[in-house]
């Protein structure tokens, strides 16, 4: 299980890079301070009633999801916001619990519903600086194809949210393949964020986002190598939130137990090659132990700008933004394929919507 330390940096990256020169040039003409922020997310009104609704506690007069206050949100503020952190474009979603609250799948699709046809709303408002990522009614899997379709194909979204797990149903889980099936034919561009886990009582009464959240992440990137989903489907690009959560750091284990013969026998090589292809945001992931990590473990290829707007409140999100150019060691190429072309090959929809071709 010894792992030579050289064999991280031997992989061969998975993710296509087909679209890599065009997004190059599309880069270039945008400006070299150009930044796109792949993690921040809507609040609207509607699903905040709803949580209510189904009992989530409200507290002096402030909503908690997963122990954590839920902030305000107007469509003005996340502009505004974006000016003050220098964000010019930004793909927005909802954050956990997403609709998987909702017992009842014909309520989770209409929320779902009416949720998407909200951010297309918002996305119609400023063209220019917001795309959507589809709300999905998960765990109804029948529900959730034709949502992503009507996302996709009809309002024409720059891509797709997906949580770690809906409901206890985790990525990697058979379930989903009719899900991953429909991502696969449309080269979907997916963002998943973390969830809680069913389990809570392992937090001991702390906020679920402080270490649930990422160790969430790692699960689910886990069971995708484990059951064999993303094998089978290698070709949906993937932005995991967080730098990844601890993935950097554990993926080497992972690699090393899923190579034992009672797991499957897997090759560590290819494991490891698996574990490191996807895409990672940089969202409360800006210290230098965590970007020389990330960095190492995928290279600046893979690494894409994340604020968590507003969930990190603004203060959080510029000194986060500007920290990661110096604690990640990074040159000004790199910072401007961070910012801007990483997020541009992930979503070539964006590229059409800034009508850059
Ligand atoms: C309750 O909310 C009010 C108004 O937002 C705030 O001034 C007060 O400090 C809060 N009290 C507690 C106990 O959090
Ligand atoms: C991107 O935002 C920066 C900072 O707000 C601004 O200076 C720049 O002109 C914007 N770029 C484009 C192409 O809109
Ligand atoms: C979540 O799953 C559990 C079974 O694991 C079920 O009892 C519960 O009703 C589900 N909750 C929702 C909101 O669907
Ligand atoms: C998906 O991408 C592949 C390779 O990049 C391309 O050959 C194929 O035509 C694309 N399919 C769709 C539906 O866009
Ligand atoms: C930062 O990166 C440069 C190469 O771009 C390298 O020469 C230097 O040693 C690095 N510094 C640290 C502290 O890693």
């Amino acid at each position: 299980m010894i792992l030579m330390p050289s064999l991280l940096q031997n992989l061969l990256l998975t993710i296509p890079l087909a679209c890599l020169a065009s997004s190059h040039a599309i880069s270039d003409s945008l400006g070299s301070n150009y930044k796109i922020d792949v993690h921040s997310h809507v609040v609207p009104s509607i699903w905040k009633e709803e949580l209510i609704s189904a009992g989530y506690p409200v507290k002096n007069g402030t909503l908690y999801t997963d122990g954590f206050p839920v902030p305000d949100w107007t469509l003005d503020a996340h502009i505004s916001t974006m000016d003050s952190l220098g964000v010019n474009y930004s793909t927005i979603s909802v954050s956990a619990p997403g609709v998987f609250f909702l017992k009842d799948a014909k309520k989770a699709k209409s929320l779902a519903r009416s949720v998407n046809l909200l951010l297309h709303k918002y996305t119609r408002t400023h063209p220019t600086r917001l795309g959507a990522l589809c709300l999905l009614p998960l765990p109804y899997v029948g529900e959730a194809v034709e949502e992503l379709k009507f996302c996709l194909d009809t309002l024409g979204f720059v891509g797709v949210g997906l949580y770690t797990n809906a409901n206890g149903t985790y990525l990697g889980d058979k379930a989903l393949d009719p899900v991953f099936s429909a991502l696969h034919k449309r080269n979907a561009s997916v963002f998943v964020h973390p969830a809680s886990p069913d389990c809570t009582s392992v937090a001991q009464g702390w906020p679920i986002p402080m270490t649930e959240y990422p160790f969430d992440t790692v699960r689910a990137i886990e069971n995708l190598l484990l059951t064999g989903q993303r094998a089978q489907y290698p070709d949906i690009k993937m932005i995991f939130a967080h730098g990844g959560g601890a993935i950097p750091f554990l993926a080497t284990r992972i690699a090393g137990m899923a190579s034992l013969s009672w797991l499957g026998g897997l090759s560590v090589v290819e494991s490891l090659a698996q574990l490191a292809g996807y895409y990672f945001d940089t969202a409360s992931s800006t210290s230098a132990i965590q970007l020389t990590a990330l960095k190492s473990f995928v290279g600046v290829d893979q690494i894409v700008t994340g604020t968590d707007y507003p969930y990190v409140p603004i203060s959080q999100a510029t000194s986060g933004l500007a920290a990661i150019e110096g604690n990640g060691n990074f040159t000004a190429v790199e910072m401007s394929q961070i910012d801007t072309l990483n997020a541009l090959t992930i979503f070539p929809r964006i590229i059409k919507a800034l009508k850059l071709s």
